[in-house]
């Protein structure tokens, strides 16, 4: 398969026109009268290229650039946002994802400010844990008066982030961490509460094992001041989680994060423990390191009902050495961020289209087996890129701080592979259901201009309902107006289960897909909204918090129906 075969009619063919309409938005260089240079092809093209070439030429480039332009090209595979805007550009700054330390000191706090304010400009999204800063009573020596604490400082983050936008294409977006155990974490569980402030942050709990072994046992533990190690005093755990729970219950957030559970994975415990993630919560990172993430469009995997895993393989490969390829032609915002990754270079491979997946199968996103599905599928892409990985450090070397004698696992290239990123909008480009999620709605009323109205149906429910025979103008009226295929009559029983959408899963199953994920085959973690319904209690928010714990996820958000006003980072607005 040449270059040659790719012509226009096979792009009209593969980009619908929202695609087109996002990449010539955000995505093709402009001309200097700010008018898109660039088509999809010239763009893969530039991508490969670029990416191919990393530092010099290798051998095998004309082979590298070929596979990357097509399996990019074709929508089988695609990297995260900074990679397809700046490859091959001046600003070649490829990574989504940071986290960047906050030490406890006015130096350390600003050059944070200033680092995280270098990584939005270049589209990179941050992630930091407050978690080291002293409490907000306690004692400055140098001033003899009182340190403001981790919130008041949050607040001066937020403010930078507010008037920088990322690389001019999107919003600023951080995470903010603070562990369960800092004595100002009742004023960290509320802060968010008033809806005008902190808003290019998402704030998570980072919950530790030992507050979850005193949840169980009903039990206290203990807050401990972090610059001197002293416990400050002991709270009910009960009432705290009650705190979180009823914030979570009222507007999405904060989200918790289960440091221990990841820190069990780390890596390379050698070179430090994970203190935060990135902003949407899939990358748990050690501070200054960074990670550029691909999807494999798992929707274009389906061959005659039965998933193509030859093909499957394949890609896995190319898109292992795309992303290791990624991390040599990167330009790095500040050099101990370049240093820190080289010496781990993490790479963060996930999928999209899941649910594409599974309808082709025809099988149901909250069923056992469209669990035992997606956590096959994931383990053998692990494996895969494992495998290619592996066989990417006899090629150039294993990840620098690879230790024999203190990992337990053979060397490879990558410290980590692979975590579930959102794919907010390049989920867009590819027309699939975004990363792990099911498929927000079936059918969508759009209002044009003249008080024209679009009726947008699902592509395949408007294939199987032709096909069947039920399709009607008035029954997609029907499903829009009443926002699920469940209960119309004239929908076979089997194509209501199949197209459920994430408010018709129940929160378990969502609760239980993610953690069938993240045991087979994510490294590092998943970013994934659980959706409650509106008549949701505070007990199912306390529910799905424990379930998710006990089946080893190592975060969860939940969002209630109808609770925010507006979402700062609702998936297809976010970027
Ligand atoms: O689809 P796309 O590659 O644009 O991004 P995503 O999968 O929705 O988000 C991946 C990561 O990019 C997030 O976890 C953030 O770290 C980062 N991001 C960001 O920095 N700013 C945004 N507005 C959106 C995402």
């Amino acid at each position: 398969e040449g270059e040659e075969v790719m012509t226009a009619d096979i792009r009209a063919q593969v980009l619908t026109e929202t695609a087109e309409t996002v990449l010539q938005r955000r995505y093709y260089l402009k001309d200097a009268e700010g008018k898109p240079r660039e088509t999809w092809e010239t763009l893969c093209r530039r991508v490969a290229d670029a990416v191919a070439e990393a530092k010099q030429k290798p051998t095998n480039y004309e082979e590298l650039r070929r596979r990357f332009f097509h399996m990019i090209y074709h929508l089988d595979f695609l990297p995260n946002s900074p990679c397809l805007m700046n490859a091959g550009t001046d600003l070649g700054q490829l990574s989504a994802c940071f986290v960047l330390p906050v030490p406890d000191s006015m130096d350390g706090i600003f050059t944070a400010i200033r680092n995280g304010a270098l990584v939005h400009k270049t589209g990179g999204g941050t992630g930091y844990s407050f978690s080291r800063l002293r409490s907000k009573d306690a004692s400055v020596r140098s001033t003899q008066g009182v340190a403001s604490g981790p919130l008041s400082f949050a607040a001066v983050f937020d403010a930078a982030t507010e008037t920088i936008k990322q690389g001019g294409k999107r919003r600023g977006a951080n995470m903010g961490v603070l562990r369960i155990d800092h004595p100002d974490i009742l004023d960290f569980i509320v802060a968010k509460q008033d809806q005008q402030k902190f808003n290019n942050f998402n704030f998570s709990v980072a919950i530790t094992d030992a507050f979850m072994t005193a949840l169980a046992e009903d039990g206290d533990y203990d807050l401990i001041e972090p610059s001197t190690g002293a416990v400050r005093r002991s709270l009910k755990a009960r009432e705290v989680f009650e705190q979180i729970v009823d914030l979570a219950w009222l507007n999405g957030e904060p989200g918790v994060l289960f440091i221990d559970s990841a820190n069990r994975d780390n890596p390379t415990p050698q070179l430090g423990l994970f203190e935060a993630t990135n902003p949407c919560g899939e990358q748990w990172l050690l501070p200054y390191e960074s990670c550029n993430l691909g999807s494999i469009n798992l929707a274009r995997f389906v061959e005659n009902g039965a998933i193509d895993y030859d093909r499957l393989q394949e890609t896995v490969q190319t898109a292992t050495v795309f992303l290791d390829n990624v991390i040599d032609c990167n330009r790095f915002p500040i050099p101990e961020i370049e240093e820190m990754t080289l010496k781990t270079r993490k790479i963060g491979l996930g999928i999209m289209g899941l649910h594409d997946l599974l309808i082709q199968l025809g099988i149901p996103y909250g069923s056992d087996q469209g669990r035992q599905v997606a956590a096959t599928v994931m383990q053998f892409i692990h494996d895969a890129a494992e495998a290619e990985s592996i066989r990417l450090a006899e090629e150039k070397g294993a990840f620098p701080a690879y230790d024999a004698t203190l990992n337990d696992y053979p060397p490879r290239r990558n410290a980590a592979l692979t975590s579930i990123q959102p794919t907010g909008t390049v989920s867009m480009i590819a027309d699939c259901a975004s990363g792990c999620e099911p498929y927000f709605s079936i059918v969508m009323i759009k209002h044009v201009m003249d008080g024209d109205r679009l009726i947008l149906v699902n592509k395949y429910f408007e294939q199987v309902a032709r096909a069947e025979g039920f399709y009607s103008e008035e029954l997609m009226q029907k499903v829009a107006d009443s926002g699920t295929v469940i209960g119309h009559k004239e929908i076979p029983k089997k194509w209501q289960e199949i197209f459920r959408t994430a408010q018709d899963i129940c929160p378990d199953d969502h609760i239980k897909m993610q953690g069938a994920l993240q045991k087979s085959g994510v490294d590092s973690s998943i970013s994934k909204t659980i959706n409650l319904p509106s008549t949701a209690t505070r007990e199912d928010v306390k529910h799905s918090y424990v379930l998710g714990y006990n089946l080893g996820c190592k975060g969860l958000t939940v969002y209630r129906d109808g609770s925010r006003d507006s979402q700062v980072l609702n998936t297809k607005e976010r970027s």
